[in-house]
């Protein structure tokens, strides 16, 4: 009785952990044979389109005036967010090199840590792409609506003014109720019984994103490429005029929250460094993996914090960080910053700067709904979801259920979710998978040393050890001085995803795998 309990739960450990093939993996995926047209230049371009979007354009605000902002000295916390990405890409590099297959962190996973903590990685990618996919559909709603108000003169009250339950969700609109000391029961319509808050410009937006990838990755590439220069250009123009109305006294004092602020300031606009690690699942398709992978990776990061710390100066040199600041600036920055200035001129260049952010955050939300859906469909096609979900357009070859069922979703949780919230609780789900790829690599190392890897991480261990340190440190940092409602709440809800995604697992996935384990031993025995 005893040795079948013990053998049963020596079974249980063994699908645990069980560890996908990874020859067989990379033999399945290099069927295709994708084309190899990808050069140093346009991975750093990949890299640029995929990463700036609303970290720059709306949550700078945030991390440099919130409850424990930076203040000036967010150019010191975007540096230390830059470094703590460096470390994690290097890895991200040596398992796309090696293993140049769809389902980035969670394929990498499966084949290191074993079948649970790929899962466990799947699931919390979702909090990185999918509720990624969620902040910046809410930051689009911002910036949609600063731009609508220049227009007051001109159009209908009811479109500059809508009433807040169709611009936001709904614990934001119970909080902007209250603060007019209005019953929120009596002006948000209720179904059911249940008030409803619709994220309508939010809602909009993500329909069209789901139809463009519904109807092909092509057209998605080629409009994602033209917004990076479209927004690299508005970025340059803010910074460029902005330097002319930066007062010097507003850098003092430079941290008014010390290292608090500076460090929980970096945990903040970590968020807008997400998205590099899309470059590593073009591995596939580079040229030289091995000496253009680590350029485009660390070039594209290099640009970008460049690009954030020339905002980060000029914003917090315009507009004094310490103290109250107004909504708008914590909602679009750039633009309110130009508008600010009273200029006639920048009037009009606040309008292209809004433009501009329209058009980031449009191509951040194609990225990440597009990454959603291909670590979805890796995880379907190994049992985790139902295989429906690797159903393909019959007309244009793409996994339409999932990329419609992704923006359901997404346009549900803009009815749920503010900005700053899915923002945090993004940066969790981004930080634990950057720290299982680091733990990974150094696991891999030591079983299949002799794998061959066409790019290493240098100093191994050293640098994957210093990539847990920085995420693992930043995450847990602002656990701890986590503030205010919203970054308790996003704490809760990450405790929750993950408790939600292992019960998931247990009663689904782990079963559905012995499942079809079992049916393709009897299919071996009757052959
Ligand atoms: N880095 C992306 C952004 O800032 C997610 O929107």
């Amino acid at each position: 009785m005893a040795e079948n309990k013990h053998l049963a739960l020596q079974d249980i450990l063994n699908s645990l952990f069980k560890r996908k093939n990874l020859d067989a993996a990379i033999a399945n995926a290099t069927k295709g044979g994708l084309q190899k047209t990808l050069g140093a230049w346009d991975l750093i371009l990949l890299g640029v389109g995929a990463i700036i979007g609303s970290g720059i354009f709306a949550i700078v605000g945030v991390a440099a005036a919130g409850d424990l902002g930076a203040g000036p000295a967010l150019v010191v916390s975007m540096i230390i967010a830059a470094i703590a990405c460096v470390f994690s890409a290097l890895c991200y590099t040596e398992f796309a090199t090696m293993i140049p297959v769809a389902g980035g962190a969670y394929m990498y996973t499966f084949a290191t840590l074993g079948e649970f903590m790929a899962w466990i990685v799947g699931w919390v990618l979702m909090l990185e792409y999918a509720i990624g996919f969620i902040a910046v559909a809410c930051a689009w709603t911002n910036h949609f609506m600063q731009f609508i108000r220049g227009f007051s003169d001109y159009l209908p009250a009811f479109v500059t003014n809508p009433p807040q339950w169709l611009i936001s969700d709904f614990r934001n609109s119970v909080n902007y109720y209250s603060s007019q000391g209005i019953d929120y029961h009596t002006v948000i319509p209720h179904l059911a019984n249940i008030p409803i808050c619709i994220n309508l410009p939010a809602i909009f937006m993500i329909a069209l994103t789901t139809l463009i990838l519904v109807k092909g990755t092509k057209d998605s590439a080629k409009m994602a490429g033209l917004m990076v220069f479209i927004k690299l250009a508005v970025i340059g123009l803010f910074v460029f005029l902005g330097a002319f109305f930066v007062r010097p006294e507003n850098w003092t004092p430079f941290a008014p929250n010390g290292m608090q602020g500076i460090f929980m300031g970096a945990f903040i606009i970590f968020f807008a460094y997400i998205g590099f690690d899309a470059l590593a699942t073009a591995a596939e398709e580079c040229k030289n993996p091995q000496k253009d992978l680590p350029i485009g990776i660390i070039g594209s990061l290099l640009i970008t914090t460049i690009v954030y710390t020339s905002v980060a100066l000029v914003l917090t040199g315009m507009q004094r960080t310490s103290g109250t600041v107004p909504v708008d600036f914590l909602q679009a920055p750039m633009a309110y910053c130009m508008a600010a200035t009273g200029k006639s001129w920048a009037t009009y260049t606040s309008y292209l700067i809004s433009i501009g952010s329209l058009a980031g955050l449009t191509s951040v939300l194609l990225v990440l709904q597009m990454a959603s859906t291909r670590v979805l469909y890796a995880m379907s096609r190994d049992n985790f979801l139902p295989k429906v979900f690797q159903k393909l357009h019959p007309k244009f070859n793409t996994p339409y259920i999932l990329t419609i069922t992704v923006g359901v979703l997404g346009a549900l949780g803009t009815m749920f979710l503010d900005l700053n919230v899915a923002a945090s609780l993004c940066n969790f789900g981004t930080f634990t998978s950057f720290i299982i790829v680091c733990v990974a690599v150094l696991i891999l190392r030591k079983l299949e040393p002799n794998r061959e890897r066409p790019f290493k991480v240098p100093f191994c261990p050293l640098f994957p050890i210093l990539g847990i340190l920085c995420c693992g440190g930043l995450m847990f940092f602002s656990m701890i001085v986590a503030k205010g409602e919203d970054a308790v709440l996003s704490t809760l809800l990450f405790v929750f995803w993950v408790l939600v995604g292992i019960i998931i697992y247990l009663c689904y996935g782990y079963r559905k795998n012995r499942l079809e384990e079992s049916k393709s031993q009897i299919s071996m025995e009757n052959n």
